[in-house]
């Protein structure tokens, strides 16, 4: 039976990414994969056509999809708008949260090609492989109350960052089987020395911990794992951590991998249906010139394919094409330096659809 995957590109350059990415998933098919496309609207664009940024029928066409692809959403256009409920965030926020997505994998991985692209030295960058496992529909994002209103003669707003041992305890377990697939270590990343909220985080990993007697776990301060990424990133194999630090420390080791524009990721629920999309945002400041790095988004639909559609030969054979592509020194703005080649997003997608025709 044919599998759905449906393609939300969303605002800025998420249309334009999306676009290259669509380029390789149609190739794939060619090669025999068995998918039908659809198309939706989410964030600003889903709010400009229905007032909404997760219109209902997005939501229905998701909850069908095998995994879903989205570009990025968001833009000062929209960063006016007084509801919260209608900006274009809570659309990627609301899937998230509707689809229950949970377990969100963000790979900071560096090709060898970009060791001068990174903005550390290549000898602290160089064979780095981290897999960073973020909590994605809980924490201060999600809890109530939450809001901004009147107190004592002023305004105060306020955000409630709350996690249940059930919702520690599901993420906690994607990360230590992650890290048994890999290189065995897991650090989990908490403020338990400020916050009660991640003292039982602590506490719940703890006591995960002798059901994997392999992997070797370690905690850390959020603060202290801010500084190490950038010190010595090589340190970590899989870092599992709540909502909000997940954001930050992904969007910190995605420099170490040369450019945010690299950073793929997958939000999964426990029947492995999955949405993928980069981890960057929605770029207005290069968005329609033909700047913008697709390569997140093409390694996110790798991800798609070995997560939600079990294709692992198809997911590695567009990571080596990505892997070629930068061989031939083609590059991005985001990625350019002396002696490689300035392309355009377009040329990028078509460069990785001609690498993997070659294999
Ligand atoms: P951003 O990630 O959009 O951009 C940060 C910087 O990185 C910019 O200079 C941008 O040009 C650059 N950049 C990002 N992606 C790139 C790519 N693929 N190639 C080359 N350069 C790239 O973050 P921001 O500026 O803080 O946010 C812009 C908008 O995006 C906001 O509305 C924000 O809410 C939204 N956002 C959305 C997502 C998402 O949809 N998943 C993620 C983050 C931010
Ligand atoms: C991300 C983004 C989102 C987040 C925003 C746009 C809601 O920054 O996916 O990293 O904070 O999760
Ligand atoms: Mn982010």
């Amino acid at each position: 039976m044919s599998r759905k995957i449906l393609v939300l590109p969303g605002d800025g350059i998420g249309p334009e990414i999306t676009a290259e990415a669509v380029k390789v998933l149609d190739v794939c098919r060619v090669q025999g994969l068995d998918v039908t496309l659809e198309e939706g609207l989410v964030g600003g664009a889903g709010y400009d056509a229905f007032g909404a940024p997760l219109p209902a029928a997005t939501l229905d066409k998701a909850r069908t999809a095998d995994a879903v692809l989205l570009g990025a959403v968001g833009g000062p256009k929209w960063d006016g708008l007084e509801d919260i409920g209608k900006r274009p965030e809570q659309g990627l926020l609301g899937l998230r949260k509707e689809l229950n997505l949970f377990g969100n994998l963000r790979p900071a991985i560096l090709y060898p090609q970009l060791a001068e692209a990174s903005s550390l030295k290549p000898e602290i960058v160089s064979g780095l492989d981290i897999m960073i496992v973020r909590e994605l529909t809980g924490g201060i994002y999600f809890g109530q109350p939450r809001g901004i209103e009147e107190r004592d003669g002023q305004r105060v707003g306020f955000n409630t960052y709350v996690y249940s041992e059930a919702e520690i305890e599901r993420i906690g377990r994607v990360a230590f089987e992650m890290a048994g697939k890999r290189g065995n270590k897991l650090c989990s990343v908490d403020k338990a020395n400020v916050l009660e909220v991640t003292m039982l985080w602590r506490e719940v990993i703890n006591r995960l911990a002798p059901e994997y007697p392999d992997v070797e776990l370690s905690h850390m301060y959020v603060d202290n794992a801010a500084m190490q990424l950038v010190r010595a990133p090589k340190q970590f194999d899989v870092i599992v951590t709540g909502n909000m630090f997940g954001d930050i420390l992904s969007d910190a080791a995605a420099m170490l991998t040369g450019s945010i524009g690299m950073l793929p990721s997958a939000s999964l629920n426990e029947h492995g249906q999955g949405m993928y999309e980069p981890c960057h945002g929605s770029a207005p400041d290069i968005a329609g010139q033909g700047l913008a790095n697709p390569l997140a988004t093409i390694l996110s639909v790798a991800m798609l394919l070995r997560y939600s559609l079990d294709e692992n030969a198809l997911a590695l054979r567009i990571e080596r094409a990505v892997g070629r592509v930068l061989d031939q020194g083609l590059r991005t703005a985001d990625i350019a330096y002396p002696g490689t080649r300035q392309v355009t997003t377009a040329e990028m997608g078509d460069a990785v659809v001609t690498a993997f025709h070659e294999g």
